[in-house]
C-alpha cells in the first residue's frame, strides 16, 4: 500500500477562474502538481505565464512552469481580456515574481513528464488546447501513457459563452480541439453549461476571500475586476469554469451525474466555427469519447474553494 500523490500536470492559460483552479490543486493533499504549462488564451502568452508564476510565488510553491504556444495552430482568435483584465489578471499592477519560466517548451514537458510519471498522470487542461494538440502531433502515443484527462471546455448543448454556440476554449483554438478530442479515447468534461448550473453567490466569495491568508489577499485583488463584470452581466452568481473542472479532477466522487457521449468538434462552420457537437442520441454510432459532468456536488465545490483561499 502507497500513499504516493497523484502526479498532476496542469496546462492553462490564467486568467481569473485559472487561478482559483490552481489555488485548489495547490491545496489537495493527495495530488502533487507536477508542471503548469501554459498557453495563449485569456490573455497573451507573457501574461499568462507571468500570471502562472506569480501564483506559484504568492502560494510558496516551485512548481516549474512551461511556456508553450502563443497563437492557436491555424488561425488568430480573440483573448478574453474584458471578463479578466488586460493582463489576465485584473490588472492590478503586482510586482512580477522573481523566479523565471523554464526554457522547455510545454509541448516538450507534457511529452516527457508523460513518460517520467507514465500510467499515474494526471492531465488538466483549462485553457485553449493548442500546447496539447501539438504534443500529440510530435508523439500520437500520448494518451496511452496518461491515466486521466479532464477538460474545462465545450457548450454540449451549444448555449456558447464566446459565440451563440461556442464557448471560449474550443473556439479559441477549434482545431486544437479537434486534435485532443480525436485522440483521447475518453476526456472527462467540464463543460460551460455545467459552470453555468454550478455558481456560487457573490456574498459567499467575499466572505471567503475576507480570509487571513496570503492567497485569499492575493486572489481578493486579482479577482475584483472580473467578479465586478460578473455581477453587472451575470447577477448574484459568480461562475468560476476552471475551478468547476478543477473540482471534478481532484475529486471525481463529487461527481453526482456524468453521460458518456460522442463529441466532435465543428472547425468549418460560419455561426458554429468552435461549437462542439455532442451526439446526444448516438446516430452517428461513434464512440463516447466524452464523459459530461451534469451535475456536482455543489456544497462540497464550495468547501473546496473556501478551503484554497484560506490555505497558508
Ligand atoms: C473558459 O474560458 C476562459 O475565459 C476561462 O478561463 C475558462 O477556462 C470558460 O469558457
Ligand atoms: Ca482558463
Amino acid at each position: 500500500m502507497t500513499n504516493a500523490r497523484i502526479p498532476l500536470l496542469i496546462d492553462t492559460d490564467p486568467g481569473v477562474d485559472d487561478a482559483l483552479a490552481l489555488l485548489m490543486a495547490f491545496d489537495d493533499p493527495c495530488h502533487e502538481v507536477v508542471a503548469l504549462t501554459i498557453a495563449a488564451g485569456n490573455v497573451g502568452l507573457q501574461h499568462t505565464v507571468a500570471n502562472a508564476l506569480k501564483l506559484c510565488e504568492v502560494c510558496g510553491v516551485d512548481t516549474p512552469v512551461f511556456p508553450g504556444a502563443d497563437a492557436p495552430l491555424v488561425f488568430p482568435a480573440r483573448d478574453a481580456a474584458y471578463v479578466h483584465g488586460r493582463d489576465g489578471f485584473g490588472d492590478t499592477g503586482y510586482v512580477p515574481a522573481s523566479r523565471k519560466a523554464q526554457a522547455e517548451h510545454a509541448a516538450l514537458a507534457i511529452l516527457r513528464l508523460s513518460h517520467e510519471h507514465a500510467g499515474k498522470l494526471l492531465l488538466v487542461a483549462l485553457g485553449p488546447l493548442t500546447n496539447i494538440a501539438l504534443a500529440l502531433k510530435l508523439d500520437p502515443t500520448l494518451p496511452l501513457r496518461i491515466k486521466r484527462c479532464v477538460v474545462m471546455g465545450a457548450a454540449v448543448t451549444a448555449h456558447g459563452n464566446i459565440t451563440p454556440a461556442a464557448e471560449f476554449n474550443i473556439a479559441f483554438d477549434p482545431e486544437a480541439a479537434h486534435i485532443v478530442f480525436s485522440a483521447f479515447p475518453k476526456i472527462d468534461l467540464a463543460d460551460w453549461e455545467a459552470v453555468l448550473a454550478h455558481g456560487f453567490l457573490h456574498e459567499d466569495a467575499e466572505r471567503w476571500l475576507a480570509a487571513d491568508s496570503d492567497r485569499a489577499r492575493f486572489y481578493a485583488s486579482i479577482s475584483a475586476h472580473t467578479r465586478a463584470w460578473s455581477k453587472q452581466g451575470r447577477g448574484e452568481r459568480w461562475h468560476a469554469a476552471d475551478a468547476l473542472a478543477m473540482a471534478f479532477a481532484l475529486q471525481p466522487d463529487g461527481a453526482q451525474d456524468v453521460l458518456g457521449r460522442p463529441l466532435a468538434v465543428e472547425t468549418a462552420g460560419v455561426h458554429a466555427r468552435g461549437a462542439t457537437i455532442v451526439d446526444w442520441n448516438r446516430q452517428t454510432g461513434a464512440p463516447d469519447n466524452v464523459n459530461i459532468l451534469m451535475r456536482y456536488d455543489q456544497q462540497r465545490f464550495e468547501g473546496m474553494i473556501q478551503r484554497a483561499l484560506a490555505a497558508r
